[in-house]
């Protein structure tokens, strides 16, 4: 066996893998929600509708999609099978061990990926597979004022089932059409129960994160006196409090409009 293969193969090179799908997994929750932050955009759904519709027919960023599914998968197998194996390898517990580095984050790993991990089954047979493969979502018209910037929005049924978006201007006035994933989002969000659900994630996101980023560098082994307290910051405050709770607001903003109305 090369020595590439047995690096990888080992356990450590696993807990590389690990990291490095971790560590990209982070990278892609940065981008989703800052491009989700246009569902709190009062316009109807159009600039979140337009978007979605660029991020599923735009062909490089279709190539990072694929890049991400596997990255969930690796991450969630070899998680798996490190468990197995440390399991195997000590089947009973350490004596003593050291209390500085463990938290309760960090002894639950195990546990909080797999409610992650049926999390983002849910949330993307919900919305991602539905937008992409069912015709379960509706469609919308946006007409812009370009001499105003207005812009009003009405329902629309296309004369086709694989209709996904048209752009035209006609007398000064944008007109687009295009799928209405936003209206699939509200509808989820108004519905308490999903919303709870969503929250719950978030808090088990929470704590994945604020463990798992800073793990990923220490199996790098970047400890270093000077930057590891920034790592150790970035870890606590952008990926354990800052990205779940700009999530966990979507689906309470939802419901307070619907109960608003
Ligand atoms: C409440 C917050 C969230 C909302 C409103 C939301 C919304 C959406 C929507 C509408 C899609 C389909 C269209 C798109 O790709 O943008 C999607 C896809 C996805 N979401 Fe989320 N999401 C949320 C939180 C999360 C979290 C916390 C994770 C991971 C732990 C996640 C993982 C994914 C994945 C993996 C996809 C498929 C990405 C793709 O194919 O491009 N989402 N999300």
């Amino acid at each position: 066996m090369s020595e590439f293969k047995q690096t990888f193969n080992s356990s450590l090179g696993k807990k590389l893998i690990m990291a490095l799908t971790g560590l990209f997994l982070c990278t892609f929750l940065i981008v989703h929600l800052g491009g989700n932050l246009q569902l709190f955009s009062n316009d109807g759904g159009y600039s979140f509708n337009v978007y979605a519709n660029f991020l599923t027919h735009f062909p490089p960023i279709e190539v990072v999609a694929y890049l991400l599914y596997l990255s969930i998968l690796v991450h969630a197998v070899y998680a798996l099978v490190l468990t197995i194996h440390n399991r195997k390898a000590r089947p009973v517990g350490y004596a003593s061990v050291s209390k500085s580095k463990v938290t309760w984050a960090s002894k639950n790993m195990g546990l909080l990926g797999s409610i992650l991990f049926l999390f983002i089954v849910i949330h993307m047979s919900d919305f991602w597979y539905n937008y992409k493969y069912t015709h379960s979502v509706g469609y919308k018209e946006y007409r812009t004022d370009l001499a105003t910037g207005k812009t009003t929005w009405v329902d629309f049924t296309p004369s086709t089932t694989d209709f996904e978006k048209s752009v035209s201007v006609v007398n000064d006035v944008e007109i687009v059409r295009v799928k209405d994933l936003h209206a699939k989002v509200a509808q989820s969000f108004s519905n308490i129960y999903y919303d709870v659900i969503y929250v719950l994630a978030m808090c088990v996101l929470s704590f994945h994160l604020m463990h798992g980023f800073q793990s990923a560098f220490r199996t790098f082994g970047w400890v270093h006196k000077k930057y590891t307290p920034i790592v150790s910051f970035i870890g606590t405050w952008v990926f354990g409090v800052i990205i779940p709770l700009g999530f966990a607001a979507m689906p309470i903003f939802y419901y307070l409009q619907t109960i608003i109305k």
